[in-house]
């Protein structure tokens, strides 16, 4: 069998390579610490680009070294019932939940190709000492980890053990109205979330952020969040309403698509019971809606090296839905300073 891709009809365009050249290289230098290595990174990466371009080698979907964020949807429970998500609609049952030790051991079999792995759910202090387990393997592995929670489970005795850890720590909210808040949250606990997040401050410092949604619903609530957390100096970031089965409203940013390749494909995403997919959005594209495989039942590097990833990688590298500007899905490292 040839390695060398066939032109076909519907093959990209010259100008897809040119973003897909963009969107690879792009984030990987900026992750090069010091500028008197950039030339020949850049070199480097540009070989690199070249040979995965354009031939079909077994590991391929990896992007070099430290280029891949490992994304774990711990839980579909949640302890919040947001009217702009409908994950809590649909909890698992105790028996379709991996257990934390397959998990750890992806993580550990992929640590070296990656740069981050983060912890969503669901809620994922609804399993706080899972997430402490995951994290204790990340730092033990040297990859950076961040858990995006929506605050109420974050009591200070989590705060200190996780701070211990040294990770990053996202906390989503959308307004600081008491008012508003339980028919934002579904649940009136307003007093609790922002005493917490005043607590992960003092604790966690530069390593907590705050993450706002940005729709029609909350359009003047999130320029108060972000008042709020430049206030205290806490870095805040905002995400535009995508569907997540809820029953919020898009605004105009929501929709907005773009030149640059979606970088999604960078990702590899596990679900509670353990399928693995390249992006939470993978029902989109008619390729991937089944999931690639499940870590339960088979090795994670395999699962990766079939060729239907290698297919659907492919097909994501001209992939352009409005989902890619979802935070997890940008070609930059979302950092926590
Ligand atoms: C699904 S939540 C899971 C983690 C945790 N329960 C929380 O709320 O932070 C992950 C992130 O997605 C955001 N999110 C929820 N619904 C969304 C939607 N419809 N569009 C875009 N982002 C959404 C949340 O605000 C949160 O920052
Ligand atoms: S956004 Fe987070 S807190 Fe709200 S329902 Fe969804 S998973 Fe729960
Ligand atoms: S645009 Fe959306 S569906 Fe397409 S690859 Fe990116 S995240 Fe996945």
């Amino acid at each position: 069998m040839s390695l060398v891709y066939r032109k076909r009809a519907s093959a990209p365009s010259p100008a897809h390579w040119i973003y897909d050249y963009y969107g690879e290289v792009a984030p990987f230098l900026q992750r090069v610490d010091r500028k008197l290595h950039v030339a020949p990174m850049l070199l480097l990466k540009t070989i690199e680009w070249s040979i995965y371009r354009w031939y079909k080698t077994p590991i391929r979907r990896f992007y070099g070294v430290k280029g891949n964020e490992l994304i774990y949807m711990i839980t579909r429970r949640c302890s919040d019932r947001c009217p702009k998500c409908g994950i809590w609609k649909t909890p698992e049952r105790d028996d379709e939940r991996l257990p934390v030790s397959r998990f750890i051991e992806c993580l550990k079999r992929l640590h070296e190709n990656l740069y981050q792995v983060t912890v969503t759910g669901g809620e994922p202090l609804l399993f706080a000492d899972d997430v402490l387990a995951i994290g204790a393997a990340a730092r033990d592995l040297r990859v950076p980890m961040i858990v995006v929670t929506n605050g109420v489970l974050m009591d200070e005795l989590f705060l200190r053990r996780y701070a211990e850890l040294g990770h990053g720590l996202v906390v989503s909210v959308d307004t600081v109205e008491r008012e508003r808040w339980e028919a934002f949250r579904g649940e009136a606990h307003y007093e609790r979330v922002m005493a917490n997040v005043q607590v992960a401050r003092s604790i966690l410092g530069g390593k907590l952020r705050v993450q706002s949604v940005l729709a029609s619903e909350s359009e003047t609530d999130v320029v108060r969040v972000a008042n709020f957390c430049a206030e205290r100096g806490i870095p805040h970031t905002v995400q535009p309403y995508m569907d997540f089965g809820g029953s919020w409203h898009e605004t105009a940013t929501s929709s907005r698509t773009g030149p640059l390749a979606c970088a999604a494909r960078k990702n590899i995403c596990v679900y509670p019971n353990g399928d693995l997919v390249k992006c939470f959005d993978h029902r989109r594209i008619p390729l991937a809606r089944e999931p690639l495989g499940n870590i339960a039942e088979e090795d994670v590097i395999a699962i990766l090296c079939k060729r239907r990833a290698t297919e659907v990688s492919r097909l994501m590298k001209t992939c352009d839905l409005p989902c890619k500007q979802l935070s997890c899905n940008l070609p930059v490292v979302v950092e926590v300073p």
